[in-house]
């Protein structure tokens, strides 16, 4: 599938994306600055997927005169990581959208057959009528943003984003085979899978690297 003739999948290549995507390749990048640069790149990111976001026209009283001047307006959002390395996306854009509420999706891969188990889902209400920004950094073989998006349509939820900052061809054709209605937003997109469904070159397992696990 050749991605950038596709609707709704948005590959950045913004330089300051990729600069800081390099330091979370580097394995010898530690916890403090995954977390810090991983929040970074999720600000970044939003700048991109939110530029859509409805205005409306107010009036301002500036130093000089009166003035009218756009404000953000329109539907609600909602942030929604997926445990648990989405939640290291969740402050980059709650700092675009003060106002967003945030819901959690638990999810994790079986480590023998890949396919993700689901253990835990809150969304805020009334999901239907709210922009809803899924977050995860990686999207690997598809199975666990197609699952989260599942239960968030199941749920009511109709206008999606997904945001990752690295993507294996796999996934994201899957991802966007299966919901072409949701917007991908995709920092960078890698080689391949390994046999282990770990995204080549990668950064390795996402969620250690933020929470300094393992
Ligand atoms: C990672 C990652 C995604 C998933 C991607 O989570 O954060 O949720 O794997 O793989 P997939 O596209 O093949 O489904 P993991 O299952 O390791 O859980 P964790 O965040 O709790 O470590
Ligand atoms: N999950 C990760 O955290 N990293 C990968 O490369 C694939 C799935």
């Amino acid at each position: 599938m050749d991605f950038s003739k596709e609707e709704n999948v948005y590959i950045l290549d913004h330089p300051l994306i990729q600069h800081k995507i390099t330091r979370l390749r580097d394995k010898s990048t530690g916890t403090a600055e995954f977390r810090k640069v991983a929040g970074e790149i999720a600000m970044l990111m939003g700048y991109e997927a939110l530029r859509d976001l409805e205005t409306e026209m107010i009036e301002v009283e500036t130093p000089i005169e009166k003035t009218m001047a756009p404000v953000i307006s329109g539907r609600k959002q909602a942030v929604v990581p997926i445990l648990r390395a989405g939640l290291g996306m969740t402050e980059g854009i709650l700092s675009l959208l003060p106002t967003a509420k945030v819901g959690h999706i638990g999810m994790y891969r079986d480590e023998e057959t890949h396919k993700p188990h689901s253990y835990y889902c809150k969304l805020p209400d009334p999901i239907n009528e709210r922009i809803i920004i899924v977050t995860d950094p990686m999207l690997a073989t598809g199975g666990s943003a197609v699952d989260a998006i599942n239960f968030i349509k199941e749920k009511g939820g109709k206008i999606i984003k997904f945001m990752c900052i690295i993507a294996a061809p796999e996934g994201l054709e899957r991802l966007h085979t299966t919901h072409p209605d949701v917007q991908i937003y995709v920092g960078h997109l890698d080689r391949e899978l390994n046999k282990n469904a770990y995204i080549c070159p990668g950064l390795g397992d996402a969620g250690d690297r933020i929470f300094g696990t393992k």
